[in-house]
Parts: structure tokens; sequence; C-alpha cells
């Protein structure tokens, strides 16, 4: 296969939903069909029940299963589908976020009876902001739920994307039918079946054929004039999708293996290969020749012998080679890796060479932040790797003077990874931690701990709200940081935050100095250092 066939076949992509909309169960029926698992059952839920906010044993086994479902890669129909993985529990959001910079589309989940969810509605945000081609499967059709059109209307407005459903449900709940496929004329008919495909597909050329009627008997008429409806609807077509405009939607039961398939094809078929990205220095094309991507996750190993971390690089052009020296413009050094890995289901494979769209897990010993590039000799960084402004902050104490330095590294290798974000205030070299949920002050506590062997313990701040404070001329802002010293830090680049007490404080503050930009997320930037051996 030549280099463009092998970019054509791949589509990297995540699925997405508020926790119990049955992400896990979707993923888990694509990887049955891609043959990556045999059975159902293999793929464990990462998520972090609700009762285990404090429970470490729980957050190691997240942290071990999220490693081993980061990645889920399979063949299907000549396509190389690679399904990206999120943590379905929102206090790991950012982890989300930064996953999505790694897709070139995603599929969002959706419970016919529940609808948007505050979740849903977050992560729809990260997409449009990056203009993600959107389809969404509306699940569950075996249950009771809400009308199809209230829900498509639903859709439109709270995501604030135009949608348009390729499939059209028969009935719900205790007398759901099936889907009627509006693109193919196509009657999918539904038996409830949790361990085989339950599809059973019968092509017709007119909605009016009688033999309808004998099949769905009085459904058949009310599908006529639901499909009429539908009519209204925005019309589908592969450029608005693409363009991250219009999201199709399909209606099924993942549990049943129900309209799965029809989601999987449609998806292969009409979802982007790995696109163009836009770098400091221009954009990369999948197929330039040269070798370029991105870290977006670090993951520390969960062996504690062996200190190791994976760092999960995304290949954004040209091909990866094992063994090869690669260019790390951060650090300015040359780095080669011997055991890159790729994922397989639950399975680590060492890997040759990967193409644009794929996912390599590097074995890391402290060379990289998110959003590290690599590159085969130019200096750059991709752009949009995305930090949010956090919610949650603590200030954080080393309850150990001898351990001082460990205390210092573990929380600077900590925040590379991503885990939570690091302040600091002066005078006193105040270390803040910022995070979206509580659950990161666990996992940080318990790591420091355990891997660094440093003791600490939080104290909680009253913060809302952190913002960064950007001003054309750097004299605008020396008033504004004067005047509110007690509540500004710096963040790990040096950037100068203001950490707002309440919300109205901050709208005070962004009212009485128009000079100054007052920002909710940030790029993670990414500046040259000097080599570190
Ligand atoms: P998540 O990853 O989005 O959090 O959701 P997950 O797939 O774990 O699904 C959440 C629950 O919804 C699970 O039940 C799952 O079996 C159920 N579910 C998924 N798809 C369907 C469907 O099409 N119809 C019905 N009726 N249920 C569905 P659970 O009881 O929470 O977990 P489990 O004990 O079954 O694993």
């Amino acid at each position: 296969m030549n280099p463009q066939q092998e970019i054509e076949r791949r589509r990297t992509f995540a699925i997405i939903s508020h926790p119990d909309a049955g992400k896990t169960t979707l993923t888990e029926k694509f990887l049955l069909f891609g043959g990556a698992i045999q059975t159902a059952g293999a793929v464990k839920s990462n998520k972090i029940r609700k009762s285990a906010t404090s429970d470490f044993m729980e957050i190691e086994k997240q942290r071990g299963i999220s490693v081993a479902t980061s990645v889920m890669g399979f063949d299907y129909k000549g396509f190389r589908v690679n399904i990206l993985d999120t943590p379905g529990h929102k206090d790991f959001a950012e982890d989300t976020y930064r996953t999505l910079t790694a897709v070139d589309s995603v599929i969002l989940v959706v419970d016919i009876a529940r609808g948007v969810e505050e979740q849903t509605d977050k992560l729809m945000a990260v997409c449009r902001m990056r203009q993600i081609p959107v389809m969404i499967f509306v699940n569950k059709l075996d249950r009771d739920g809400k009308d199809p059109f209230d829900l498509l209307d639903e859709l439109e407005h709270k995501l604030k994307i135009r949608v348009t459903p390729l499939s059209w449900p028969i009935s719900g709940g205790a007398t759901f039918k099936g889907v009627y496929n509006l693109h193919r004329s196509e009657l999918n008919l539904f038996s409830p079946n949790k361990t085989g495909i339950s599809d059973d597909v019968r092509s017709y050329t007119s909605l009016q054929d009688p033999a309808i009627d004998t099949i769905l008997g009085r459904a058949a008429e009310a599908l006529r004039q639901d499909v009429e409806l539908t009519s209204v609807l925005p019309k589908f077509t592969k450029e608005a999708y693409r363009a991250g405009d219009l999201a199709p939607v399909f209606f099924g039961s993942a549990l049943n293996n129900f309209g799965i398939r029809e989601l999987l094809d449609t998806f292969v078929e009409l979802a982007p290969s790995p696109v163009s990205r836009t770098t400091n220095r221009g954009t990369v094309h999948p197929i330039d020749k040269n070798l370029s991507g991105f870290v977006f996750k670090i993951h520390a190993n969960l062996d504690p012998n062996h200190r190791d971390r994976i760092a999960f690089f995304r290949i954004c052009s040209g091909v990866f080679k094992k063994n090869q020296f690669y260019f790390h413009p951060r650090l300015h050094k040359k780095l080669r890796f011997s055991s890159p890995v790729m994922f397989q289901a639950n399975e680590r494979n060492l890997v040759e060479e990967a193409w644009p769209g794929d996912v390599v897990g590097l074995y890391d010993t402290g060379h990289f932040k998110i959003g590290d590039s690599l590159t085969e000799g130019t200096s750059f960084f991709f752009k949009g790797i995305p930090t949010f402004s956090p919610e949650i902050f603590r200030a954080v104490e080393n309850q150990d003077p001898f351990r001082a330095k460990q205390f210092e590294k573990g929380l600077r290798q900590l925040t590379d990874e991503g885990v939570a974000q690091l302040f600091t205030q002066q005078p006193g070299n105040r270390k803040i931690i910022g995070t979206v949920g509580e659950l990161q002050f666990d996992v940080i506590q318990f790591r420091l701990l355990q891997e660094y062997g440093a003791k600490v313990t939080f104290r909680p701040l009253s913060y809302l709200k952190a913002c960064w404070v950007e001003s054309e001329h750097p004299g605008d802002a020396e008033e504004f940081f004067r005047f509110k010293r007690d509540q500004m830090a710096f963040d790990k680049d040096d950037r100068p935050v203001y950490l707002a007490d309440s919300l109205w404080m901050l709208e005070r503050a962004i009212a009485d100095y128009p000079k100054l930009n007052f920002r909710f997320s940030a790029e993670v930037m990414l500046k040259e250092e000097e080599a570190v051996d």
C-alpha cells in the first residue's frame, strides 16, 4: 500500500458521552464487529463509580484500565479504525478535551430518555471550537424515551449544531420495531439480542411497498408520516458534516447490538481520514514526507519497578519508524524509540512503523510534556492544544522538609502529565493546584507519596476561577497586577493568572480594565529549552 492509501484508510476518532449513555457498550460492540475482541464484556468500563471519590484502589484500577484501553485499533472492511478512549468521569474532563485534539472526528452517544446532559454539552463545545465532524448515536431505543422530533430539536438547540437523521426509529421502548435507513431505503428490524448481531436488514425501492405494512402493521403508516416530516430537516451533505456544521443522527441500541453495523459502515464511509493540522510554522499535511506529530497524553506506568511513563504520540505526517532518530524541538534533542507500542483492544504490540492517524505509545523517562512535538529536524509545535481554567483550588504543602526535592519533582512531573495545573504565588513561593474535579487531589496526594515519597496536605482556597491575563502593552497590566497582588499567580510557563474570588469580582475586573484580555483557556505553551541531559 502506498502512503496515500495508508492515510485514506485511517479513521481516528473518539466516542464521547455523558456517563452511562452507553459509550463503553458501543465501543465494545465496535470492537466485536472489528474482530478485535471475541466476547462481550472484554472491555472494562474505565469509569470510576460515583461512590468511589476517595478509593485509591479504584483510582489505581482506573489508571490501569485507561492505559489498556487508551487507544483501540482494529481493521474493518479495509479501513484502519483507531478509537481513542476518553475517561467517563467528569473530574477527568480535561483529559478528554486533550484527547479531542488528537482525533479527526467524534461519535457522540446520547441516551434517548435523558437527551442532552451536562457533559454532552461541554464536550460538544470543544468539538465546535475545533470544528470536529460529529456523528450522533441515539442509544437505548429498547427503552421508553423522548419523541425523536423533540430530541432532534433539543440536540440542535443545546448542542448548537444542525442535525439531520440518517435513520429513523419505528416506535420505541417495549414496542420498538427497528429503524428505517433514510439514506439507503432499508428497513432494519429489531429483535433483542445481547450477544449476536440483531440487525435484520431488508431493502425496499419505496416506502409505499405493501410488504412494509405486512411487517410493521399500524406502525408502517406512522413511519411514512414521520419520514415525510423529516424532509423539512436539513439535507445531509458530506461537506457540511466534514466541516463540523451538520451532525448526522442514528438510532439504535448498543446493548442489543442493534444499529451498530449501520453506524460503523456509514462512519467508515463518511468520516474524514487524517486531516491537515496547523503549527506555529504553517500547515502540516498527512501526506508530507517527513514525520511529525504531538504528544496529547502522558501516563505514568503502573509498574512500581519501572518508573517510566507512556507518552501517547499522534502521528500527523510522514511515517513513524522504530529505532529512527527524531527531533524533539522543545529540548533540541534527537531521540529514538526502541520499543514503541500500538494498542489493539486490550493488548500492546511492538510496532515497526505507523502512519498518520495512528497513535503510538512511547516509553518515556521524563522527556515529554503534553503538547510536545517530534519532527525530522525542523522546529515547530502543533497549535490548539488547550488547557482550561480550573475550578477548584488548593494550596499544596509539603509535610517533610527532607523530601523537598522529590516534592518539587513529583509536582512538576504530575502537572506535565496534565493531572492538574500548577500555579505559583509570590511572595513565599506558594504552590497552588487547580483542577476541574475533586478526584485529582486524591490522585495527586496518593501518587506523590507512592511514586516520589512526598507526603503532602492540601488547604482549600476559595477562588472561583483562574483566568490568564494578557495585554498588548506590558504597561497596561501593571496597575492591575499591583492592585490584585494577592490574587495573582503564575502558571508553569510564567504567564500571569488572575485567581478571581467571585463572579462579581471577575466581571468587575473585566469591566474596569478594558485593555486587558481575560482568557478562560490557554494554549499549551511550549518554549524551546536548552538541552538537558
Ligand atoms: P458509559 O460508558 O457511557 O458510561 O455507559 P455504559 O456503556 O457503561 O452503559 C451504561 C449502562 O447502560 C449499562 O448498564 C449498559 O448495560 C446500559 N446500556 C447501554 N446500552 C444500552 C441499550 O441500548 N439499552 C439498554 N437498555 N441499556 C443499555 P449498567 O447496569 O450500568 O451496567 P452493566 O452492569 O450492564 O455493565
